[in-house]
């Protein structure tokens, strides 16, 4: 019996963890999430989805690569709420990361050179 609510409560304590790792499509390479069909039927087509899967940003970058694509590069327009699938769904999964460059140093800790 204690063996069983030991086990009970690590099981608690893992799950989290495994609920939230993420699943990847073994074809693109794509994070399977709420509107990724949409994004691999739409989006792979002209290139890998390496193109995404590299890329990082908030909607309107998001936005801005797409009207750049339609634009100049042949993609298609969307209809809105397909193009709101997308959105989220980039958004969610390739948002801005830190970098992990440090900040610019301030002009005062530069080295005086004058
Ligand atoms: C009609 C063809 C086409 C489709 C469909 C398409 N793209 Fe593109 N995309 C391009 C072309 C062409 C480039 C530029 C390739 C290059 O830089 O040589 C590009 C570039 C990109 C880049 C920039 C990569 C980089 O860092 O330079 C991203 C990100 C991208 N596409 C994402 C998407 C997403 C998201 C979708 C779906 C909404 C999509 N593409 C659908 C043609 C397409």
């Amino acid at each position: 019996m204690k063996t069983f609510i030991k086990l009970t409560i690590l099981a608690l304590l893992i799950s989290p963890f495994y609920l939230q790792a993420k699943e990847f499509d073994s074809e693109t390479g794509l994070i399977i999430d709420k509107g990724f069909e949409t994004v691999k039927a739409n989006c792979t087509v002209c290139h890998s989805a390496k193109f995404i899967t590299l890329q990082k940003g908030d909607r309107d970058m998001w936005k801005a690569m797409i009207v750049w694509m339609q634009r100049t590069q042949g993609l298609w327009e969307f209809e809105p709420a397909v193009e709101d699938e997308i959105l989220t769904y980039l958004e969610k999964n390739y948002p801005p990361t830190e970098t992990s460059r440090r900040p610019n140093l301030k002009a005062k800790d530069l080295p005086n050179i004058n």
